[in-house]
């Protein structure tokens, strides 16, 4: 029921985004939608999907999930999360617009831990894989972050 539940976020997710997607407005949206089609047809990796963020967001996991993000994440996704970093200039798909899908979209803790613990490599993108690289704490201090952005 829960699986079906965040499936139907998703989806709803990709249905609300496919119309934007042929307008010239992609690049202030850009939502990451190789990764919202790859979790339509094949779920999010099980092994990530039921996992919930043991943290409940208190300032300093917050401000330490700043920092992280600083270090690991700006250079692509921007200091504010709008997919505009230094490092996006060429990368094809872009760094995702994160504060705008996090804004707009009831995102499920198990796709965003998915998504940093894995990166791009499931779907061959520029998004490193920060499992080896963070440890669980870290990864949900960073998603405390995001969720604020
Ligand atoms: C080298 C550039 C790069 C770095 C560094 C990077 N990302 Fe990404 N990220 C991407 C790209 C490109 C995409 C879009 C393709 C994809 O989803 O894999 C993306 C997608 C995402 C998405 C998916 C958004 C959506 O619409 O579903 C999230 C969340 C995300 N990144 C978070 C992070 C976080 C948090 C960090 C740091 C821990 C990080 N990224 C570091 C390039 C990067």
């Amino acid at each position: 029921m829960k699986k079906a539940a965040s499936r139907m976020v998703l989806l709803l997710t990709a249905l609300w985004w496919l119309p934007v997607s042929a307008q010239p407005l992609q690049g202030a949206m850009n939502m990451s939608m190789i990764r919202h089609h790859h979790v339509m047809q094949h779920g999010i990796d099980p092994q990530y999907e039921s996992r919930v963020n043991p943290l409940a967001g208190a300032p300093q996991d917050v401000a330490a999930g700043g920092k992280l993000y600083a270090a690991h994440c700006s250079a692509c996704h921007g200091a504010t999360g709008l997919g505009d970093g230094p490092a996006a200039a060429g990368l094809d798909p872009p760094p995702a617009n994160i504060a705008m899908f996090l804004k707009m979209h009831r995102v499920p803790d198990g796709y965003l831990y998915w998504t940093l613990a894995e990166g791009g490599v499931p779907l061959q993108t520029a998004m490193p894989p920060f499992k080896e690289t963070l440890t669980e704490e870290q990864i949900w201090r960073t998603i405390l972050f995001l969720r604020g952005l």
